[in-house]
């Protein structure tokens, strides 16, 4: 395990909080976010629910997240509200060496309000797994040949193998520029943890299906001939986003018979199918400045989760938005982070007992830190 959490005994049990109304709980994330002021940032992915997201200092994209806590200076704590995986990398970018000396040493705390905010992408690879796979790799083909890519969406142990072994992170913003970044290095990619995003991403650059065999980590061989892995040229690793999964190629095609003047947008953890069939494609933060921009009555089916494109809602009544899946497609690990676990960790912190402080270990973070790099400077 690469990521410790820190827990003293608490001051304040989360069982008192459950039952505040979120009035009174935002109140009180309030006043703490006024006694701390700007030793205090709080961090918002835009899947959270909207009475986080009005808590929070600065909300974006896995990116734009990466780069807030990269450039998070001063602050004493970052509350991150998102996924365990974020947390990490947050940890890893605001706690690196020249921040740290900048700061005489001092540590930025990084809390992830409710531990059990993970990601079941992420999970699909295991450290072991993928260290498994390279050395099957190692034995048919010249790993010095292939260049790891991991997706944001891993943990800090993943990042941590791009790193040591000449790979980078790529987020769903900057996947294509991330592989152009590869392609230059090496012939061949490992992409984990998510095969649509890399899938999506290598046909759009004009590589094709049968040179993007798929790596099924029970598998001998991933599932693959060893001509099939000598001719590849991305290798997909089996996972993928139960969430974007269900979005579906009959929903495109519904909404497209109601309205033919409508415009589809999702997110590149669709499947291929879907991207195919749509006309925009981009992360959470494209997708919002697509909106944005977008002329007052233009029509949208957005595929991504409903968190998000219900707030775009809200925020454009002047545009016609629509969800893409006729079902719920919400991701339930960020619904973790609720008013309740927000509030409940910062009082905890202000008390002097944080609670579900997120430490990457020092190596990992060392290693992981080269990946995160290399992403941050090729976009
Ligand atoms: P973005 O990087 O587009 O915000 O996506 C994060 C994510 O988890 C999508 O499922
Ligand atoms: Fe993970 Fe999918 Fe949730 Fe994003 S939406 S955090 S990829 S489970």
């Amino acid at each position: 395990m690469s990521t410790t959490t820190l827990d003293s005994s608490v001051t304040h049990p989360i069982a008192d909080y459950k039952p505040l109304g979120n009035a009174e709980l935002a109140a009180r994330v309030q006043a703490v976010r006024d006694e701390l002021g700007t030793r205090l940032l709080i961090l918002g992915h835009h899947y959270q629910q909207d009475e986080v997201i009005a808590l929070a200092d600065l909300r974006g994209d896995s990116y734009e997240l990466s780069k807030q806590a990269a450039a998070s200076g001063n602050c004493e704590a970052i509350f991150f509200c998102g996924v365990h995986f974020m947390a990490e990398t947050a940890d890893v970018l605001a706690n690196q060496p020249n921040k740290l000396a900048e700061r005489c040493g001092r540590r930025v705390t990084v809390v992830l309000p409710d531990m059990a905010a993970g990601c079941s992408m992420a999970d699909m690879a295991m450290i072991e797994q993928v260290e498994g796979c390279w050395n099957e790799l190692g034995e048919v083909l010249d790993t010095a040949e292939i260049t790891p890519v991991t997706y944001i969406n891993s943990a800090a142990s993943l990042k941590a193998f791009c790193g040591r072994h000449g790979g980078i992170v790529c987020t769903s913003s900057n996947a294509a520029g991330v592989l152009n970044w590869a392609f230059e290095r090496t012939k061949r990619v490992l992409f984990f943890p998510d095969q649509h995003l890399g899938r999506n991403t290598a046909l759009a650059m004009g590589i094709p299906l049968s040179q993007m065999p798929i790596w099924d980590p029970y598998r001998e061989l991933g599932g693959n001939t060893e001509a099939a892995l000598s001719d590849s040229r991305v290798l997909l690793w089996k996972g993928h986003c139960s969430v974007h999964q269900m979005f579906r190629v009959e929903h495109v095609q519904a909404f497209r018979e109601k309205y033919p003047d409508i415009k589809i947008m999702v997110h590149p953890e669709c499947t291929m199918e879907v991207v195919a069939q749509s006309d925009l494609i981009g992360s959470t933060g494209r997708i919002i400045r697509e909106v944005r921009a977008a002329p007052a009555g233009t029509r949208w089916a957005i595929g991504t989760e409903l968190h998000l494109v219900n707030r775009l809602k809200h925020e454009h009544p002047e545009q016609q938005i629509h969800f893409l899946s006729p079902v719920v497609c919400m991701c339930a690990t960020m619904y973790r982070i609720d008013l309740a676990h927000l509030c409940w960790s910062l009082e905890n912190f202000m008390a002097g007992t944080p609670v579900n402080r997120i430490k990457v270990d020092d190596e990992t973070a060392r290693w992981a830190l080269v990946a995160l790099q290399r992403m941050l400077e090729v976009t």
